[in-house]
């Protein structure tokens, strides 16, 4: 597919144009021909099966592939890269992670949340607009922190993190756009990469070592990686346990709160779903400020409505891998070293599997709907031997979030209307979603 026949939906709407693709491409593989890399766009769910899971092993996040190179800047060479050290990191990291441990986390959990969501009394109470991306951040670095650092990093010193984080993210733009740039050559938003890649390391390391010289018997993340062995029996150098902590707690927060602040233009735009949504924290959750497991399992359509939202918007949207050796796929053949994307956002909105893809339905997910024609028509967590971590905890945590917040106010936009979207590392809306709150319960009459 030519530059110039994509160019002008690409500048309009990217996604949208992708789609659009997509869909008239029919399962095909397509050929993206964008200067000099012309990566092959792979949609169709059985194919995007075979790359992340079925021959997972011939499609690298190493070498030349495009989104990991800039990234793994930021965020080392342990789980966010490939091979053995990739391999390593998975085996030290993923009993942390577990249906069975997340579940234990609940409460400290949901204590976590409540105590966070305390903090919009005041300006519920003053009228006070709040941009709900930076109150987002706020909330789930709490809920994050207790789980991944047993509170050991300051409130203050998270904020800066996720400040660094949000630097980050927009300085990596130039290189995302500039993969054939040598890392030699310097682009804009470099020396900024380098500024807030300090500021994390700054706050990291010094506490890396102090637990990696007196480890702690604790079950949170950076107690149980100051407390690994490697291979040879030797404990962790401090620059892997900083890159492993670095990397979750950046994924963590950057993804929950992207998914999470498209949700209030959304619930907007559909005050029917709103209602449903509020009906249900309205029985379940009532005044309660800690939301309990029982409570949690009964919030089905919260959960339909998170289910939804990453259907829509999956911050994780493009997995770009580069092919180690020639392979077909669908009858293309994807010669060594090309660079193949897949996208949960535009295989999530195929017409082929998707009825009304552009209509935000949570009843889809309702568990009388009967099951989706394919596993892989649905992959917010990606799939495979590099299927995402956190699913388990973001589906504990983002119900939390919505709950907490929803069963104790109702919310105003400043600026109706969905937000455009910001393709950067995780798919963002592009500008600030800004609101007032009002309390529910006093508004009640008596
Ligand atoms: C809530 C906390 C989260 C944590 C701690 C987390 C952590 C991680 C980690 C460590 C990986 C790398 C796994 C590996 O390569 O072996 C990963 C992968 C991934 N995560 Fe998450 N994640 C979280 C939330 C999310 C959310 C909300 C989304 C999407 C909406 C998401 C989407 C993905 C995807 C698509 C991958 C696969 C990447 C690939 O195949 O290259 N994650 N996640």
């Amino acid at each position: 597919m030519p530059l110039w026949r994509m160019l002008p939906g690409l500048l309009r709407d990217p996604l949208r144009e992708l789609v659009a693709l997509a869909d008239a491409a029919e399962g095909e593989v397509i050929r993206l021909n964008v200067g000099t890399i012309r990566p092959y766009l792979v949609t169709e769910p059985a194919h995007v099966q075979h790359i992340l899971r079925d021959n997972a092993a011939n499609y690298t996040r190493g070498g030349r592939s495009m989104l990991w190179r800039p990234v793994r800047r930021f965020t080392g060479e342990g789980i966010m890269s490939d091979g053995p050290e990739w391999q390593a990191s998975r085996a030290r990291m993923q009993p942390h992670f577990t249906a069975k441990r997340i579940d234990s986390l609940v409460d400290t959990m949901s204590h976590a949340v409540s105590e966070a969501v305390d903090g919009f009394e005041e300006p519920a109470r003053t009228g006070r607009w709040l941009d709900i991306g930076a109150e987002l951040g706020r909330v789930i670095c709490r809920a994050i922190s207790s789980v991944f650092f047993a509170d050991r990093v300051s409130l203050a010193d998270q904020l800066r993190i996720v400040a660094a984080q949000d630097t980050i993210v927009t300085a990596l733009r130039a290189r995302l756009l500039l993969p054939f740039v040598p890392d030699a050559v310097p682009v804009p938003g470099d020396r900024a990469l380098r500024r807030a890649t300090g500021v994390v390391d700054d706050i990291m390391l010094p506490l890396v070592r102090a637990e990696l010289a007196h480890p702690r018997d604790s079950d949170d993340l950076l107690a149980a990686l100051t407390r690994a062995r490697d291979a040879d029996g030797r404990p962790l150098d401090e620059r892997r346990v900083r890159d492993d902590v670095v990397a979750s707690f950046a994924t963590a927060t950057e993804t929950t709160y992207a998914v999470l602040t498209w949700l209030w233009p959304i619930l907007d735009a559909h005050p029917a779903i709103a209602e449903r949504l509020y009906a249900e924290l309205d029985e379940v959750v009532g005044t309660d400020r800690v939301i309990s497991r029982e409570q949690l399992v009964a919030l089905t359509y919260t959960r339909s409505v998170v289910d939804e939202l990453l259907r829509m918007y999956p911050a994780g949207w493009l997995l770009p891998r580069a092919a180690l050796a020639d392979d077909v796929i669908g009858g293309t053949r994807i010669p060594a070293g090309s660079i193949v994307v897949v996208s949960s956002y535009i295989t999530q909105r195929l017409a082929r599997y998707w009825d009304r893809p552009d209509t935000f339905d949570p009843d889809r997910f309702r568990a009388d709907q009967p099951r989706r024609s394919h596993r892989y028509a649905y992959f917010p967590f990606g799939g495979g031997p590099h299927q995402c971590l956190g699913n388990h905890l973001f589906n504990l945590e983002a119900p939390l979030v919505v709950a907490t917040i929803l069963s104790r106010y109702r919310f105003r936009l400043r600026e109706p209307g969905m937000p455009p979207k910001q393709l950067a590392a995780a798919l963002r809306p592009g500008r600030p979603v800004v609101m007032a709150l009002t309390p529910v319960h006093e508004q009640r009459p008596a």
